[in-house]
């Protein structure tokens, strides 16, 4: 096989138990082999992450994943869905959790007897997953609590020197984590609402509920309140609270969704998409929202919820998320 160098590069850091900052369709994963008890402590590591948070499984397709799984107390009905999920979703933006086999250690899913897994849909992603004999166990690649990488110089700017080498498979096409579903009292259940969204989830499932996070016993630590948070000061308000408003001082920035505020300055705002189209605001938000927490002359963001539907919900989730920084933390230390 004549594989391009970088591929080539990343299999032999990957096969040498190091760490490889990875693209996906999402976001950027730093990703190590799944199967290698030393090769995950070293994420865990890198990210400074707490060892309750469990890790996600990226497989080349849903063959592939079989044997890492244990579908022996599935109820038929169950059975019938998982297939139908992954023959609609995968390649693609959906984590599924499902029991375990022996072959995933326990420091991946943090001693829980579910595993997440997925399969990303991103070609030179999957060509990486097709010449591994292993799995791979990939967070996304930002510091715990940070926003997520779109791109493979966000990665670079906060954790290259943590990884033998990063895979740059250009801007992430999504641009939000995966929805993560799981079985929860026998129901499909959302524990983060994401790149799928639950209008498409219900074109397979009927019933699906949606878990409301809680940050004191968080079943998914993703679900945290305060992920994905700027450094800076960050508001959320909706749209007529912005408008009421006369002027804000010149350096509050604002993270709006399709039109400009008429009483500010046109320099201080960014627009997610001036066409109101929700898969660019996907992919413009944790790109802006990073972009404003380097700019010097930005003290502090203003953000607006968009439209809660289709993509909007994972991205209100995330906006919601990173206000929650500026919450009292009675429940976690970060
Ligand atoms: O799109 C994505 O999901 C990206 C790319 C790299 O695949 N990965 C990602 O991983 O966002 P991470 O670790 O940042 O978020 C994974 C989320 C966390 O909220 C984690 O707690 C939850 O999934 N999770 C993973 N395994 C789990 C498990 N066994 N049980 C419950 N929650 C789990
Ligand atoms: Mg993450």
């Amino acid at each position: 096989m004549n594989l391009p160098h970088a591929l080539q590069k990343a299999i032999v850091c990957l096969n040498n138990g190091l760490l490889v900052g990875v693209p996906t369709e999402t976001v950027y994963g730093l990703a190590a082999n799944a199967c290698s008890e030393k090769a995950v402590l070293r994420i865990f590591e890198a990210k400074k992450r707490p060892s309750f948070d469990p890790l996600i499984v990226h497989f080349a397709s849903f063959e592939a994943v079989k044997p890492y799984i244990d579908l022996s107390g599935f109820a038929t009905e169950h059975l019938k869905e998982l297939m139908q999920l992954a023959q609609a979703f995968w390649p693609g933006p959906l984590t599924i959790l499902l029991p375990k086999s022996p072959l995933i250690p326990d420091v991946v899913t943090s001693g829980l007897p579910h595993v997440g897994v997925r399969v990303p849909a991103h070609g030179l992603m999957l060509e990486l997953l097709n010449a591994l004999d292993f799995p791979l166990a990939a967070p996304s690649a930002n510091p715990f609590g940070y926003i997520s990488p779109t791109s493979a110089e966000h990665v670079s700017a906060q954790l290259g020197e943590q990884v033998a080498f990063i895979l740059d498979g250009g801007r992430c096409d999504i641009g939000l984590e995966s929805t993560v579903l799981g079985l929860e009292h026998g129901e499909w259940t959302i524990f983060r609402k994401g790149g799928l969204s639950l209008e498409k989830l219900h074109t397979v499932l009927k019933n699906v509920r949606v878990h409301n996070h809680s940050s004191s016993n968080p079943k998914a630590p993703g679900m945290l309140k305060s992920h994905y948070a700027p450094r800076k000061h960050f508001d959320l308000l909706h749209r007529e609270a912005l408008l009421e408003k006369e002027t804000y001082a010149p350096d509050v920035f604002f993270l709006l969704f399709e039109k400009n505020l008429p009483k500010q300055s046109t320099k201080q705002q960014y627009l997610l998409s001036p066409n109101a189209n929700f898969s660019e605001a996907a992919q413009n938000l944790f790109a802006f929202m990073r972009l404003l927490d380097a700019l010097p002359a930005c003290k502090s963001i203003v953000a607006e919820f968009v439209p809660d539907k289709d993509l909007g919900a994972a991205i209100n989730d995330r906006l919601r998320r990173a206000a929650a920084q500026d919450e009292p933390k009675t429940n976690l230390s970060k």
